[in-house]
């Protein structure tokens, strides 16, 4: 078990002026600071509205959160969920853009492989979060 490796989930309102030219530098900069911070994750994207899963070391993560308040690319970010983690859900993962249908897929399997009970339960709320109905189907 990881003793150091914590987890948040938010979603935000997205602001984007310039479209994906905004969302390509976002995807950018995040694949180099991640692999350099040990964080991994994944982003969804709805032309509205981010949900972003991150896990990482807590100081790692802990900058991380105070950059993306400070980020006027998007507003109102909302904590879905956060705390300890006991293993890498995404490892390989430095930042990937999903659709939320990947993104539950993904959890999903990270669910159907969840050892402990702490891991199960983060993921079905964030799976909850993520996509209701989806989630409620299947
Ligand atoms: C929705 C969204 C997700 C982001 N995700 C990350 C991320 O995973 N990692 C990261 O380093 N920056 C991410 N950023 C960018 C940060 O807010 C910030 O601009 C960046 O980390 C600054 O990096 P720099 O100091 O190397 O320029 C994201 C921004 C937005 C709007």
């Amino acid at each position: 078990m990881n003793k150091d490796l914590a987890y948040i989930s938010y979603c935000s309102q997205a602001h984007l002026p310039s479209g994906q030219t905004d969302l390509d530098r976002i995807l950018d900069v995040s694949q180099r600071n991640n692999q350099r911070d040990q964080i991994t994750g994944l982003l969804t994207y709805s032309g509205e509205v981010f949900v972003q899963f991150l896990e990482g070391p807590p100081q790692a993560l802990h900058r991380l959160m105070s950059r993306l308040r400070g980020d006027p690319r998007h507003r109102n970010i909302i904590i879905l969920s956060e705390g300890v983690a006991h293993e890498r859900m995404l490892a390989g993962w430095d930042m990937e853009l999903v659709t939320r249908q990947e993104a539950h897929l993904a959890l999903r399997e990270a669910l159907g492989e969840a050892g402990d009970y702490a891991k199960v339960i983060a993921l079905s709320s964030l799976l909850a979060k993520l996509d209701p109905d989806l989630h409620r189907g299947g």
